[in-house]
């Protein structure tokens, strides 16, 4: 038996030193994530299409002592990613972590919307995330040196919703991505990838669905037992769980982070 070493313990959720990568940074969630690697003493290269909101992050976590930098760069595009790998590694020299925070949606009746529009979402949440994670694990594994790759979903990966054939599908995709990649990545090359699944939480987007009083707030309610929609700090100890040594053995998984949504 493999005896438990404090020095593991003591250390086991640690990212310290570590280079991490994040998309969708100018987003809710891809922010916060961004601060959170931050705050836990990693390199952060953030990475979006828009500049000035990029540009305006650095400078917010640099004036708290972040270590970052950023690259602009649209996730569905081959050539970008290739080059944000490349600017990643010039700058802090390896990626250790990925966490893909990028997303899109813009919900349509199937009878209503053109496949163009379909596809547009389809290469938003699923084409991006299939280029992003071949080129970072292809750095990784020329690394040698193991990885952690978060991919963030949806529950909607796993139920579909009227009007969101696009998102479904592409959410639902991008979890069985996981799972197939950590079959090719996580024995050989010692990368793990796995994907969190949040239920609604606050960004510009969804604020409207956050007033107390109103039904879309009460209904959700009745589904989600810890009392409350979330908010994007609700993710960060989970992404960094999955981002450090304490989740070594958890891989290909597709995780609940909903609030309970699922058990009821
Ligand atoms: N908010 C929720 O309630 C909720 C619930 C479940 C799952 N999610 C998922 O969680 C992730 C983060 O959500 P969020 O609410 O933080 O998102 P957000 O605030 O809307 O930001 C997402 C970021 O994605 C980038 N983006 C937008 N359209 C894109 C496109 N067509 N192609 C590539 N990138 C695009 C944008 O950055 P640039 O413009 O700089 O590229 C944007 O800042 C997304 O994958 C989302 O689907 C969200």
């Amino acid at each position: 038996m493999v005896p438990i070493e404090k020095s593991f313990v003591n250390n086991m959720f640690s990212v310290e030193g570590k280079v991490a990568m994040v998309t969708g940074a100018t987003g809710a969630l891809g922010k916060v994530l961004a601060k959170a690697y931050g705050y836990a003493g990693a390199k952060v290269m953030m990475t979006g299409r828009s500049e000035g909101k990029l540009k305006d992050l650095e400078a917010e976590f640099k004036a708290e002592g972040i270590d970052c930098a950023y690259f602009v760069a649209d996730p569905a595009k081959e050539d970008d990613v290739q080059a944000l790998v490349k600017a990643t590694v010039d700058k802090y020299g390896e990626v250790n972590i990925l966490a893909v925070c990028h997303g899109y949606n813009k919900p349509k009746p199937i009878l209503e919307q053109s496949v163009e529009e379909w596809q547009y979402i389809m290469d938003a949440d699923c084409k991006s995330v299939y280029i992003v994670l071949k080129y970072v694990a292809q750095q990784m594994v020329a690394q040698g040196k193991g990885g952690k790759i978060v991919v963030v979903t949806s529950q909607r990966s796993k139920r579909g919703m009227a009007g969101y054939t696009g998102y479904c599908t592409s959410k639902g995709g991008a979890d069985l991505m996981v799972s197939s990649m950590a079959c090719e990545l996580s024995a050989q090359h010692h990368i793990n990838v796995n994907s969190l699944c949040p239920t609604v939480f606050r960004s510009e987007l969804t604020e409207w669905m956050f007033d107390p009083e109103s039904a879309v707030y009460q209904n959700f309610l009745k589904r989600e037992p810890i009392g409350r929609l979330a908010e994007p700090a609700d993710f960060a100890g989970y992404a960094l769980f999955l981002s450090s040594d304490a989740s070594n053995y958890i891989t290909g998984a597709n995780c609940d982070c909903s609030g309970g949504y699922l058990t009821c």
